[in-house]
C-alpha cells in the first residue's frame, strides 16, 4: 500500500547464509546453536557482566520480567502512560493492576515528579507498589539518574522496557542496562530484527535461570514430562536466532544510519513554521533515533498532525501519530494516571507528534521526498 515505509526490516545479506547453515545442520527444531550464540552476544554487546535470554517476543519478555518480579494477581505495577500497549499488557495478563505515570515535559518518558507523586499517593492510601516499567521511547533513554534512586528508596523492582532503545548510550551505560532487568523486541519495525523475537537481560544468570525455565513450559529436571509450575513456550527459535546473529553485527551501523536520517530531518525542517524535531534529543549521550518524530504546532504550522499523515498517505508514504496513551485507551479505562501537569504532558505530546519514514535503508532521494511533500502539506495550508 505504501512505498515508503516507517520502520521496514533491513537486512545486510548475512542473515540468508546463517539461516541456510541452520537449515543445513538440521538445527530448524526450537533452540540450538544459534540461540546460544544469539544471547551471547547480546549479553556482550550491552555490557560486561549481562546475560541475555532470546525468547518469542518483547511482550513474553515483559511477562517473564513482571512474573520474576513477583507480581500476582492483585498487585500494583507502575507503567508509564504513553508507551505501546506491548509495556502495559502483561501487567493485565498476570491479574495485576497498572499505575499510569505521565511523561516529562518535551518528552516521552516517565516523569520523576510525577512517578514521585503517584508513589506519595499510593503510600497515603497503604497501597504498595510491587514493580515498575519503565519505558525508553523512541529510542529515547528515560531519566534514569532521577528515577532510579526514586524507586530504590521504595524497594521497587524495576523493569526496563528498551523495546525501541537498543543502541542507545546514556552516562556510558546502554539501554537495557539500568533496571533489574532489561527488555528487548527484535519485531519487524525495531532497529534489528529477527521477524519476530524478544530477550530478557540482566547481571543475574539465576534470575534469567528461572525465566529460561517458565519459557519452556516449566518443564522439571525429570527424564519423563512433569511439572510443577506454570510455564509458557516462549522460546526463540534457532532459525530467528540465526538472523538475530546477523542483525546484531550490524547494530551500530544501524544507529550511525537512523540518526543520519534524524538529522537530515532536523536540517531540512528547520524552517517549516510550526515543525520541529520532537524529543529531548542526545543529553551527552546517544540515542539510537528509532523513529524520527516531529512535533507540529497545528495553529502555527496551520494544519494537524493527521492531516500531514493524510498528505503524506496519499503520495504513498507512511506516517504515525505518536503512540496513544495508555489512560486513554478503552482497555485501560478507569486506571488511575498520575501527573504534576493540569492536563497531562502525554495528552499533548500525542496531539503533536507524528513519526515519520525513519529506516536505517531511506535513500537520501527517498527522504528528500518525504521532506518535500511536508513542506507542500504546511505550504499548501498557510
Ligand atoms: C515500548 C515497547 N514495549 C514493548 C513492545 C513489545 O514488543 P514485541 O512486539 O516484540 O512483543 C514494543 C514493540 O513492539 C514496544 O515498542
Amino acid at each position: 500500500m505504501f512505498d515508503l515505509y516507517l520502520s521496514p526490516p533491513h537486512l545486510s545479506g548475512e542473515e540468508q547464509e546463517l539461516v541456510a547453515d541452520a537449515i543445513r545442520s538440521n538445527w530448524v527444531a526450537p533452540l540450538g546453536p544459534y540461540v546460544d550464540a544469539f544471547e551471547r552476544d547480546l549479553g556482550a554487546y550491552v555490557g560486561e557482566g549481562f546475560h541475555a535470554l532470546a525468547v518469542s517476543s518483547g511482550t513474553a519478555a515483559l511477562h517473564l520480567a513482571l512474573r520474576l518480579a513477583g507480581v500476582s494477581a492483585g498487585d500494583r505495577v507502575i507503567c508509564p502512560t504513553m508507551t505501546f500497549v506491548g509495556s502495559a499488557n502483561p501487567i493485565l495478563y498476570l491479574g495485576a493492576t497498572p499505575i499510569f505515570v505521565d511523561s516529562e515535559e518535551g518528552g516521552w518518558n516517565l516523569c520523576p515528579q510525577s512517578l514521585k507523586k503517584a508513589l506519595s499517593g499510593a503510600k497515603s492510601r497503604g497501597e504498595r507498589i510491587k514493580a515498575a516499567i519503565v519505558v525508553d521511547l523512541y529510542g529515547e533513554s528515560a531519566q534514569y539518574q532521577e528515577i532510579l534512586p526514586i524507586l530504590r528508596k521504595e524497594g521497587i523492582f524495576v523493569i526496563e522496557d528498551a523495546a525501541e532503545s537498543l543502541g542507545t548510550i546514556d552516562g556510558g551505560r546502554r539501554c537495557g542496562t539500568f533496571g533489574d532487568l532489561g527488555v528487548l523486541s527484535f519485531n519487524g519495525n525495531k532497529i534489528i530484527t529477527t521477524s519476530g523475537g524478544g530477550a530478557l537481560l540482566s547481571r543475574d544468570k539465576a534470575l534469567l535461570d528461572k525465566a529460561r525455565f517458565w519459557a519452556t513450559q516449566a518443564r522439571d529436571p525429570a527424564p519423563h514430562y512433569q511439572h510443577s509450575e506454570l510455564g509458557y513456550n516462549y522460546r526463540l527459535s534457532n532459525l530467528l536466532a540465526a538472523v538475530g546473529v546477523a542483525q546484531l553485527r550490524r547494530l551500530e551501523e544501524r544507529v550511525t544510519q537512523r540518526r543520519q536520517v534524524f538529522d537530515r530531518y532536523e536540517t531540512a525542517l528547520r524552517d517549516l513554521p510550526g515543525v520541529r524535531m520532537a524529543g529531548l534529543g542526545d543529553q551527552g549521550g546517544r540515542v539510537n533515533r528509532w523513529l524520527s518524530v516531529i512535533d507540529i504546532d497545528s495553529r502555527r504550522a496551520g494544519v494537524a498532525p493527521m492531516d500531514v499523515l493524510r498528505t503524506l498517505a496519499s503520495e504513498k508514504i507512511e506516517s504515525r501519530p505518536v503512540w496513544k496513551p495508555m489512560h486513554l485507551q478503552p482497555l485501560f479505562s478507569g486506571c488511575e494516571v498520575h501527573s504534576i501537569a493540569a492536563r497531562p504532558y502525554s495528552e499533548s505530546a500525542f496531539e503533536r507528534g507524528l513519526c515519520l519514514p525513519s529506516g536505517s535503508a531511506l535513500t537520501t532521494d527517498q527522504q528528500d521526498r518525504v521532506i518535500r511533500c511536508l513542506g507542500a502539506a504546511i505550504k499548501r495550508a498557510r
